[in-house]
């Protein structure tokens, strides 16, 4: 029986990062994972594959779209999707060969296979039990399911089934307007498949702001992309290659049916805890599946502590990141802290939208003074020189002391100009620090200083 301080289970971005930093701070540390490669479904089958076809599908528009304008003339190129498959498979492999090193130079041991905790203090893989003075359980999510949706990965499928469809579609309807149904149904408009979202609710992109909603639909419609809103989907019916989505509007509740050649179904995710035995353990689950835990992401059974997806909070790999460098600075005998108000969401459409801290929904519901700070990138000389002047840089600040309580953006490289933004919440930062700082010119993130002068005595290119 093999010992450890530390066993891992699960190696996505919360997993593989608790291990290296248990290694780190001197934990002897083993990690399960049952997958072929390390790193989960972020790394395998989520952000790090999808970004790949949104940047190769994101060419292909600007060539379409925009080079022919810059004095770019010939041929746009053809879709070759078997390289392009071979191009995200190679992307993947370069990821999670990179975990296997770093768990090498870690000396961190991965245990092949899936785990699960006949008791405390023990972790049984296949027909071996280890030791493990404690566990961190990773085991993150899956695609909930939709009632009358059935889902075969080929014809109606999941973000997973999404990345390696056998052809481009013609025709895709796409369930719910969420992260994953935006990314993906952009990336299959850019390569000229019909695309129509269906969503529940009355705006996309449930829990932004609500500009940035209105915004963000307006410019993916002028993409192509089409929406159905206020419609409920009932069921789906599949024959040999294609498929109908029975759906209701809210309004009238009147039936429809949409004829698709592929169905996404996008209507979020749950926590993966199938095996694990957590349930005879007597470890706490909540109502929606998910692992309850102390503030040190320990569960009510000693020694067994949860992080990431399979715990409450946003479905973020980088939110189950910073929990899993946290939790083993805990087991370290350290002070662990996550800053649950301080972590941005970014859709990788383009453009891209990033939202940090509270909406101005929010702030109206919760009765505080606040003042916005606002600026397009119609003023802004990079993004207009890059035909990327689409979107808006918007700042929202307590109304006496200044201090930044929210930020939304949309446009380009939005998902890394909103880190700024986010050093600046964590010192406490007002929007005067932020319009005090010098920003290079030209840049996009000049937008984020201009918003932030639009917060005081306004901005200057508006
Ligand atoms: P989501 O929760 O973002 O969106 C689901 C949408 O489906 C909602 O708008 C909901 O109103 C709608 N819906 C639910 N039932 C419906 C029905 N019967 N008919 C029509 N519409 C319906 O979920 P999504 O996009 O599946 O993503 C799952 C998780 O993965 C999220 O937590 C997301 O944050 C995470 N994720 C994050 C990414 C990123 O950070 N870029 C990328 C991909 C996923």
């Amino acid at each position: 029986m093999a010992s450890y301080d530390v066993i891992v289970i699960g190696s996505g971005p919360g997993g593989y990062v608790a291990a290296i930093r248990c290694a780190q701070l001197g934990l002897k540390t083993a990690c399960v994972e049952g997958r072929e490669t390390l790193g989960g479904t972020c790394l395998n089958v989520g952000c790090i594959p999808s970004k790949a076809l949104l940047h190769a599908t994101h060419m292909l528009h600007e060539a379409e779209h925009n080079f022919a304008a810059m004095g770019l003339k010939g041929k746009s190129p053809s879709v070759d999707w078997k390289q392009m498959q071979a191009y995200k498979a190679e992307t993947i492999g370069a990821n999670t060969k990179g975990i296997e090193f770093l768990f090498k130079k870690n000396k961190i041991d991965w245990i092949k296979g899936w785990a699960s905790i006949p008791e405390a203090g023990r972790v049984k893989v296949g027909d071996d039990v280890h030791e493990a003075k404690n566990i961190i359980v990773a085991s993150g999510s899956e695609p909930a399911s939709l009632p009358g949706v059935e889902v075969d990965e080929k014809i109606v499928v999941t973000s997973t089934g999404a990345l390696e469809l056998g052809k481009i579609p013609k025709k895709m309807v796409v369930i719910g307007a969420g992260v994953i149904g935006l990314e993906m149904g952009s990336v299959y408009a850019r390569l000229g498949s019909e695309v129509t979202v269906v969503e529940y609710l009355d705006a996309i992109t449930p829990g932004m702001d609500a500009e940035v909603q209105r915004s963000f639909q307006k410019i993916l419609t002028k993409q192509g992309l089409k929406f159905i809103m206020g419609a409920a989907v009932q069921k789906t019916e599949t024959t040999k290659s294609k498929a109908k989505v029975h759906y209701k509007l809210r309004k009238d509740d009147s039936e429809h049916v949409l004829d698709a050649d592929t169905v996404l179904l996008a209507t979020g995710r749950k926590p993966y805890t199938d095996g694990l035995g957590l349930g005879d353990l007597g470890v706490e689950i909540s109502e929606r599946g998910q692992i309850k835990t102390d503030a040190q992401w320990q569960t009510n059974i000693k020694g067994i502590y949860a992080i990431g997806d399979a715990i409450a909070g946003p479905m973020l790999a980088h939110k189950a990141e910073d929990e899993g460098m946290a939790c083993a600075e805990v087991l370290a005998g350290k002070h662990g802290h996550v800053n649950y108000g301080v972590i941005p969401g970014v859709i990788y459409t383009h453009p891209e939208v990033a939202n940090l801290g509270a909406t101005e929904e929010e702030l109206k519901k919760d009765g505080r003074a606040y003042k916005v700070g606002k600026f397009s990138f119609m003023g802004n000389g990079r993004a207009k020189a890059n035909f990327a002047a689409d979107g808006f840089v918007k700042i929202l600040a307590d109304k006496d002391s200044d201090r930044i309580l929210g930020a939304h953006i949309i446009g380009p490289m939005a998902g890394d100009l909103i880190h700024e933004i986010c050093v600046a919440m964590e010192f406490g930062a007002s929007a005067q620090d932020l319009a005090l700082t010098c920003h290079a010119h030209p840049t996009y993130s000049e937008a984020v200083r201009e918003a932030a002068l639009a917060c005081g005595d306004g901005a200057i290119h508006a």
